[in-house]
This record gives structure tokens, sequence and C-alpha cells, in this order.
């Protein structure tokens, strides 16, 4: 049963079309009272939509689109039918009802994908002026949604409703909302296929799905303009390919990230970092980076060490670099009020610092007591920020900075952030705090990537933020804040690591093991075989409920720990490559069932497993002292990856899960490139890579990136991305190999692991020369043919 739609009073809805015209591919729909539409085929699958209540357009300008985004070519036409009117791109039409202006979007045979109930309406602000603009979508039967970035609950949305306002939030906690990221992009899946709704608007947003009035999607700002893009499917990879390739990729990050990293808050002095770094070695836990949190400072002031904890801090750096540790240090927002701290004068006398409406600057209580705070929004002062770095990165040698606190978080306020009447320059569109909010985080990460990378010595480095909206995934990774150390939150970590992947940030992860509390053995192990397929794979605590290092748990939970991150080591080529594809491509590194198969209903309520790249599934163990996990394997044959036994898809399976084997699939026809275990990377010059290679009867195909792991000319073609092509059958198994980009590789030999074959192999031939079995192949190989025993 449909609900009734009510109108209400303070509601106001456009008027019939009155004309139309066309400048430059923008198509503006003119109504009477003054309400203009504007309608903008911005490629053949992403339609934007914007609303003008008194026929002025605001200056067009966003955070979150990529300015470098090349919009591909996109062919549209005008079909001005009686009651309609249409455009329609090669992939997608968007029907206005002359009548009212509610927009359908229809797939181009026809089939309604989204339509509108109350569609765009507004009521006036009367608190700050301006309008609460609104719009209501019908929520089809079955209907599924996902996305919006770091949101702890289920990962379908159906029947919930949220809001994006960045906030710090200690200790949260399932369905605890907003958190610290506003990422207002979601997917829609129904009968007729899949679509994406990217609504670019930095105000507070919300978002229901079908919770106020069930067949009913609605969302709306509390200001600002009504302008979202339609992200036409028909399959939700699609989508996020083309959502994320809107807002924008990062950079490849050094290899060194995709390492296992440690943190604390804090390790200090400088002695105590040194002796986790050697137990790191002695242990023979593989490991790449060690964090500085805020201790590190002379009284929390960013940029300055402090003396009597870090006497020397370039020969710490140093030593560590020697052990093949990168050093990343934290770096907050605020800065401490003091006439004697040099970044607070210049701060001051250049004038960067937030103010309010009255002239009086912004004050807040963080980590170094009363503090004033740079606007991010305001590019002089990026610059400046981004400045500030020399010192950490070229004279200090540290690899990378923690941007934390961003939201921006305040103590001892309810509001837990600046007031709404504080000023920011957004890019000379100067506004204030209700709209500056959301993106002021992914500004600091901004002019800290802007920095750090300027410093680098032409090496890439690692930014992480906490804070951020849409977009910005182009300057950082990040993490999910304050979590809990309860199998709940292994479960939430799982699951807001599928959902910030699938809205564009695929380089995230959780604090493995969680931030407050101390995990027992069972759930550290648990965590960390889940961390290893998170792009981001860090320990952190808080250092002050007791230890977290991988041997702060007894010798199982150390032994099944190191086994696990050497896991994450082999695994290295193959994680390089699933986050090359996204920054090629667009594709989440990690996704969730449904993104695999979005017809087989089965897996639209699955959340806990995932697929990490094309060819892993991971089952992780979320509960305590499970020792079997069930998992549902989509359409395919999956190998078990422990035992190789090959399993069907389409089913549920019960399947044993000792503490120290988290489930791991791997899908049949995959070839996954693997390295020989390091304590770091670099530590070996590695010349052969293992190819597993998983038999199909079939086709499959995979791929392998290279580059030299840390400089930027990958972006000049120095890369190699080969193509394995798998064709099996009964009596042969053959892979065709291609290949672009011409970097010249340490990488010399390929080593076969063949899995999974019917019958012994009878012969080998590369390139139509007979091989020996156990022959390592150069990579300049063509073709590997393979006969097996018929
Ligand atoms: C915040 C961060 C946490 C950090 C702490 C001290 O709570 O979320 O990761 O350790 O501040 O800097």
């Amino acid at each position: 049963m449909k609900n009734q739609i009510v109108y209400t009073e303070k509601e106001n809805y456009p008027k019939n079309y009155v004309s139309h015209s066309v400048i430059n591919n923008i198509i503006e729909i003119e109504s009477s009272e003054d309400l203009k539409l504007r309608i903008y085929p911005l490629t053949n699958d992403i339609i934007r939509i914007r609303y003008s209540l008194d026929g002025y357009f605001d200056a067009d300008f966003s955070y979150a689109i990529d300015e470098n985004y090349n919009f591909p070519h996109v062919d549209y036409i005008i079909d001005d039918r009686g009651d309609e009117f249409i455009v329609k791109t090669t992939n997608v039409r968007c029907v206005v009802n002359k009548q009212n202006l509610k927009i359908t979007f229809k797939s181009i045979d026809g089939k309604v994908l989204c339509e509108e109930e109350k569609g765009f309406h507004w009521e006036k602000n009367e608190e700050f002026g301006g309008y609460i603009v609104q719009n209501s979508k019908v929520l089809q039967k079955g209907e599924c949604f996902y996305g919006l970035g770091d949101k702890p609950t289920d990962l379908n949305l159906h029947e919930k409703k949220f809001t994006n306002w960045g906030t710090d939030e200690y200790g949260y906690h399932k369905d605890t909302d907003p958190l610290y990221k506003s990422i207002p992009i979601y997917y829609a899946l129904n009968d007729n296929g899949a679509y994406g709704i990217f609504l670019d608007n930095t105000y507070q947003s919300h978002f229901d799905f079908g919770l106020e009035r069930e067949d009913v999607t609605s969302f709306w700002a509390q200001g600002g303009e009504m302008n979202y893009y339609f992200i036409a499917g028909p399959e939700l990879m699609d989508v996020c390919k083309r959502y994320t390739q809107l807002t924008g990729v990062p950079e490849m990050p050094p290899l060194w990230a995709l390492g296992f990293q440690q943190c604390k808050w804090s390790y200090y002095p400088d002695k105590e970092v040194l002796a986790i770094a050697s137990k790191m070695r002695d242990l023979r836990i593989p490991c790449d980076a060690i964090y500085l949190d805020i201790d590190y400072m002379d009284g929390f002031r960013c940029f300055t060490w402090d003396k009597e904890k870090f006497p020397d801090p370039k020969g710490l750096v140093d030593n560590l670099k020697e052990q093949g540790f990168q050093t990343m240090v934290i770096i907050d927002p605020g800065i401490k009020i003091d006439k004697n701290y040099s970044v607070f004068q210049e701060g001051m006398e250049k004038g960067y610092f937030c103010k309010r409406i009255d002239g009086h600057y912004v004050e807040g209580k963080v980590w170094p007591g009363e503090c004033y705070f740079p606007d991010f929004t305001r590019p002089e002062v990026r610059e400046w920020w981004a400045g500030l770095y020399k010192g950490l990165i070229e004279e200090v040698g540290v690899a990378g900075v923690w941007n934390d606190m961003n939201e921006p978080a305040l103590f001892e306020v309810e509001s837990k952030t600046f007031p709404l009447d504080v000023l920011h320059d957004y890019d000379g569109h100067q506004t204030g705090h209700r709209k500056a909010h959301n993106i002021y985080g992914m500004q600091m990460a901004r002019a800290t990537a802007e920095g750090v990378r300027q410093f680098s010595g032409g090496k890439r480095s690692l930014i992480i933020t906490r804070s951020g909206y849409s977009g910005l995934q182009r300057y950082s990774s990040v993490w999910t804040g304050d979590n809990i150390a309860t199998f709940e939150h292994l479960w939430l970590a799982d699951v807001q690591a599928q959902r910030l992947a699938i809205s564009g940030i695929s380089f995230c992860g959780s604090d493995i093991g969680g931030f407050i509390n101390q995990p027992n053995p069972e759930l550290m192990m648990r965590w960390i075989q889940l961390g290893i397929f998170h792009p981001f794979c860090r320990v952190h605590s808080s250092g002050d409920h007791g230890d977290q290092e991988p041997w702060s748990f007894g010798e199982e939970c150390l032994d099944v720990f190191r086994k696990t991150v050497e896991l994450r080591y082999q695994l290295l080529p193959y994680l390089y490559t699933t986050f090359y594809q996204y920054y090629n491509e667009g594709t989440p590194m990690i996704r969730p069932l449904v993104f695999f198969d979005q017809y087989d209903v089965q897996t639209k309520d699955r959340d806990h497993e995932f697929l990490c790249g094309d060819h892993i599934l991971v089952c992780p163990i979320v509960k305590d002292e499970a020792r079997s996990g069930k998992v549902y394997l989509p359409t395919s044959q999956w190998y078990h990856f422990w035992t190789n036994d090959l399993y069907d898809g389409g089913k549920e399976h019960n399947v044993n899960a000792p503490v120290d084997e988290m489930p791991i699939f791997i899908k049949a026809g995959g070839i996954i490139p693997r390295y020989p275990v390091q304590q770091y990377v670099g530590e070996k010059t590695i010349d052969t890579v293992t190819l597993d290679i998983y038999y199909k009867q079939g086709s499959e195909s995979s791929y392998f990136y290279d580059d030299d792991k840390n400089g930027y000319g990958y972006e000049q073609g120095e890369f190699t991305y080969t193509k394995f092509e798998l064709t099996g059958d009964q009596e042969h198994l053959s892979i065709v190999k291609t290949q672009e980009g011409n970097y010249d590789s340490e990488i010399k030999n390929f080593k076969l692991n063949l899995i999974g074959l019917p019958a012994e192999v009878s012969e080998i031939k590369v390139d139509n020369l007979i091989v020996s079995k156990d022959v390592l192949i150069s990579t300049a190989f063509e073709t590997i043919t393979i006969s097996l025993k018929g």
C-alpha cells in the first residue's frame, strides 16, 4: 500500500514548465514564479540536477568534484513532447513532467529507475535565512540502499535515517549517527537496475530510506542548493566507478603504506619507540611504520618536538629508517594560543585563524588547551600550512602525517565543534560554518598532502585523516575513529570499511584491536585477520587500557599475528594491483557481495563476507570463540585458501575457522601474485614473484601491477600492468600474457604454483618450448600451455 502524498503548508513546490534554453550543454528550464531547473547531461551515465528558487544560481563551486576529471563525451538529445520534457543520453532518460517539474529517471529501454514522489520542494529556514531544500523519491518494492561513508550500521540502509555532520564520537556504537565523515552518496538497487544519487551540498544533510514513510526515500539539506548527480548503472560497480572518478582517486601510495603499521597514544620517549621497533624485528612481526601520537610535541604544539622525550628527532627517524621503519606523526588543527609559539605568532600576524561574525576569533579547547584554528578553506592558509611541514618532512625525515580532530572537534562544548557563526573563505565564496563544517577536515588533509609532497624529495607519502567530505580520497587515507575493543566493533569495522570503499574511499581501515579498552587475545587475533584485508592496516589504541602490541596477548596470539601479517606481506603485489585498479578505474578495493553479483538476491543483505580485489573473498569471524562460520559464496567456484578444496558458489557453507585461520576463498581461475615474506617493504631484492594459479574450466582474467613503489615515474608510464588470461579445460590450462606500460622491473621471473588441476601435468610449454616443471619462467613470456594427463 502506498502512503498518500501529504503536502504540508510550509512546503513549496515548483510550478509548471514555461520555457527552456540550452547553453554550453546545460539545459535550463524556467517555470512560473522564477524557479529554474538546470539539467546537465555530464556523461552518458551522469546527469546533474540543480535548482534555483529566484532564478539566480550560486557560483558553481564544489570541493567534491575532481577538477582533473575529464568528462567523457556525451551524446544527448532533447525530446520536447506534450506533457514531458525529456533529456536522453545513450544510457539514461531524464523525464521532466511539465505540470510540476517532477523528474523520473529511466533506463534507455524505458524502465523506471527512480521516480519522484513529492520531488524537489523547499521550506523557509526561519532561523538562518535561506531554505531547507528537500527531495523525495518513490521507494520501489524490495529496493535496497548502500553507501554514505562511515555509517556504523548494517550494510543495507533500508528503513534507516541518517545525518551528515562531521562529529567527534569517542566510543561510538552500532547506529550512532553522525560520525566523523560526511559522504552524501547513496546507491539504490531495484528490479530495474542500480543507480546512485550524490547530493553535493555541504550543509548538514539528511537521508531517509523508508523509515519515516515506508515507500519514500528522501534527502534534504539545511541550506544551500538542491544540487545532485544521478549516476546510472545498471551495475552497482559501474555506479561506484563513475562516482569515484567524478570525485577523484588518490595517487598511488608508497608500497610501504600497504604494510603493517603500529601505533599507540603514545609511544614515548624515543627509547620506547626504538624498543617497540626492535621487538618487532626480534619477534619477526613484519612492520613498516611506527606512529608518534600527540605526546611527541612540546605541550601539544603542532610542528614542535618535546625536547626531553625526543632530544634528537632526526637521529630517531634515521635509526628507525635503518631498521626499515617509516615514522608517522600526528598533526591536529588546533594551534595553541601562546605568544611565544612561532606558528601561533605567524597565524596571528597573517590573519590565518578563523573568526566569528563579530570579528572575534573562534577559541576552543583541544589537547593543548585553548586554541585558534586555521581557516583551511582559504588557499593562502593551505599554502602556509603546507609550508609548515618542511621541518618534519625535509629536515627530520618523517614519512607521512596523520590529521586528527579535524571535524573540527572541540572539548567541553555541547556541540563538540565550532559555533555556527564562524566565517570561512570557502575558496573565495565567503560563507559560514554551517556550509564549511563538513569540508573543514578535508581541506586540512589537502593542505597537509600538498605540504608533505612538496618536501618529500620526489617520494610518495601517506596521509591519514579522521574527518572529510566526498572527494577527500584525493588527498588522504582514513581510519574509522575511536572504536572499542568488542566483537560488535570488529563487525562494525568490517562493514564500515566496505561502506567507505564503495563511497569512493578505499584506502581505509580501523584501529585494529579497538581504540578503547583492551581486547582479549581472541579478539586481537580475529581483528588482525580482518585487518590484513583492509587497505590501511594499523594497530592503534588509547594506551590507557593496557598494551596492544602483537606480543601483549601471549604466545598463541603472537604466532597467529605473525602468520596473519606474513600473509599480508605475501599478498602485497595483489593488494598493490588492486590499488592500481582503484587509482586507474575507480573500482573499490574491497566490495560487498552485492557489488559482486547484484542479481543474486542472497547477496543483498550479506554484510560480513566481502571481496578484496577481483579474486579473494574473505569471511571474517566476528563472534567470540567461534570455530566455524557461515559464508555465502556467490555464483562461481571457490577454492578454500587453506585447504585448496573446491566449493560451489550460489550457496551458504558452514566452514571451519580455527583461531589461526580466518576463512578465505579464491575465485576459480584467479591468478594471485605473491611475494616472499619480508620484515618490511624493500628488505629483500625480489626478482621472482610466485603466481598462485587456481585452475578453472573456462576463462578468467587476472592482473599484476608493478612500478618502483615509491616515486612518481608511474605517472609518466613507468609501470607495468600485466594481464593474464587463463583458459582451462580437462586437458589443458593456458595463460596468455599481455602488458601495458614500460617499467624496467627488478622482477625477472615467475614461479608457477598450480592449484586444483583435475589431472597431473604431462608437459609445460612456454612460448612453444617445452620446459621442466619446476623451472622459473621469465616474465617476458607470452603464452604458457600446460597439458594434463588425460
Ligand atoms: C583522538 C584520535 C585518536 C588519538 C587521540 C590522541 O581520540 O581519534 O586516534 O590517538 O585523539 O591524539
